[in-house]
């Protein structure tokens, strides 16, 4: 099994000498001010959570967009800072955007163009000039930091996201010698779907400009090699899982990622855990209600309003259940300057609100709906009090929380209602499968996970922990690297 000891030997044996560089949009570490304080948050983001123990074992550079308003007042002359806050591992060098760089660049063509492209979630990508010129001018903007790190140092540049997908490309033009992988961590819809993208070309040369490019499942992979099958000069091999342009050559390979097992399953069983959910329930009005839960960031592709609507029907169907059972609902709105997500933001609400109505009796209602950032404590809480959780996603490349639920349940307990349009799925075979977008199924899904016996719940929780505990984070991390070095690169 994959430790952070034996990942960070792994390191020191094959990369010695190399510089290792993580690149992402999204930083690990955010500073913000609370009043004239200056606080550090810790994203609602799936890519840091994987990443941060990673880069915490490898140490080396994490380059991100600095998206905190405290953020540059704790960076050194190299804008660099380290991280985590508590016990300084690594360095974090953060990027300045300027507000438009950011609005094109991030939400316009990232999160208006791309992740609707890629997440078959029947929202419609949209497509601007103005917002691709920002794209290419951003990711050339990471380039430029990239290379410059680096100097004349051997380095592995490890890219993650769609953010970044011209980035590959720009940095060997830079300098060819710099080995450079990169983690796609959406989904790769298939070249029908894809082929609606204007720069469709012009993404898959950025792309192929990687030694190593990773996504989640096979599946993705297959899509990704018709892709390029279907639109560019390239050969694919099958056989391989290679692709040659010119005289470039990208392997393409799938690294399911993970969570830190160990570290969250021991913080689960911390005194301050069990104290935070006395507190929680306090605060939350529960006493001995079986507590459902979803975490989510509030997006339309996690299906939340799918899983209002069968919460609704659960409780029309068995209304013996009213008053013994809870669903808390909890997570944090993002990409709130996009209609799209104002639109879902909106439609949540108004399920909570239409739910409550209908159900409602006495002092008890059936969802509780916290939509406000909360402390990594309170989240392992959560997790820890819920007879039963919820991950409803309508596409989903992965999905960690899934991950962490299960992490969390050192107790061997829990249920986990899990769609199969998440990548975790192909992993946590045990869990309660449901196709959100039938409410009937869904809603015996729930009733299933309310009134399944002790002895099932454990069973299963059992086999997903020993799933999750044995392809953890730093199993990600090293066959990604051992990848790497079957390529020839590092060692
Ligand atoms: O799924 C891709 C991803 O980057 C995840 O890692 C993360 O959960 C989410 O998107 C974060 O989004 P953002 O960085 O836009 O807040």
């Amino acid at each position: 099994m994959w430790t952070k000891e034996s990942l960070r030997q792994l390191v020191e044996e094959k990369l010695r000498g190399y510089l290792f560089i993580v690149v992402s949009n999204r930083e690990p570490y955010i500073h913000t001010f609370s009043g004239r304080e200056i606080q550090c948050q810790v994203p609602a983001s799936g890519l840091t959570v994987a990443l941060d123990p990673v880069m915490q074992c490898c140490g080396g550079t994490w380059i991100a967009h600095g998206s905190g308003n405290a953020d540059a007042d704790v960076v050194d002359k190299k804008n660099k800072v380290m991280v985590p806050p508590q016990a300084p591992q690594y360095a974090l060098r953060r990027i300045w955007l300027s507000k438009e760089d950011e609005d094109g660049y991030y939400y316009r063509f990232s999160n208006e163009a791309l992740w609707p492209l890629c997440h078959i979630a029947y929202t419609a990508p949209f497509f601007e000039e103005s917002a691709w010129n920002t794209y290419r001018k951003v990711n050339q903007l990471f380039a430029d930091n990239v290379l410059d790190e680096v100097g004349d140092r051997e380095a592995f540049v490890f890219v993650q996201d769609y953010h970044l997908a011209l980035l590959p490309r720009m940095i060997k033009e830079g300098n060819a010698s710099i080995k450079v992988a990169q983690f796609w961590h959406i989904p790769w819809p298939n070249p029908e779907a894809f082929r609606v993208c204007p720069w469709q070309e012009e993404i898959l040369d950025g792309l192929l400009g990687n030694d190593l490019l990773g996504f989640h499942i096979l599946y993705h992979c297959h899509n990704f090699l018709d892709t390029v099958d279907k639109t560019i000069e390239a050969k694919s091999d099958r056989e391989r899982y290679e692709v040659t342009r010119g005289a470039k050559k990208t392997v393409v390979r799938s690294f399911p990622i993970s969570v830190d097992f160990e570290t969250i399953s021991r913080e689960a069983q911390s005194e301050k855990v069990a104290a935070e959910i006395d507190r929680l329930k306090g605060e939350l009005g529960i006493s001995d209600e079986l507590i459902g839960l979803g975490l989510d960031r509030f997006d339309y592709t996690k299906g939340i309003p799918n899983r209002l609507r069968a919460i609704d029907q659960f409780f029309v169907k068995y209304p013996e259940w009213k008053g013994k059972v809870v669903f808390v609902q909890a997570g944090v709105p993002s990409r709130v300057h996009i209609t799209a997500y104002k639109r879902i933001n909106e439609e949540i609400e108004s399920l909570v609100e239409e739910v409550n109505w209908k159900h409602a009796a006495r002092y008890w209602k059936p969802v509780i709906f916290i939509d406000e950032h909360l402390s990594p404590l309170s989240l392992m809480a959560l997790r820890r009090m819920a007879h039963f959780a919820v991950v409803s996603a309508l596409h989903d490349g992965m999905n960690l929380v899934a991950k962490e639920f299960v992490a969390s349940r050192f107790d061997e307990d829990g249920v986990l209602v899990l769609s199969p349009f998440t990548g975790a799925s192909r992993e946590l075979t045990d869990a309660v499968m449901v196709n959100p977008y039938a409410t009937d199924h869904f809603a015996e899904a729930i009733r299933k996970a309310v009134e399944m016996p002790k002895e099932e719940r454990q069973r299963r929780m059992r086999k997903m922990r020993e799933v999750v505990s044995n392809n953890n984070i730093f199993k990600w991390a090293a066959d990604i690297i051992s990848e790497l070095v079957k390529l020839d690169i590092g060692g």
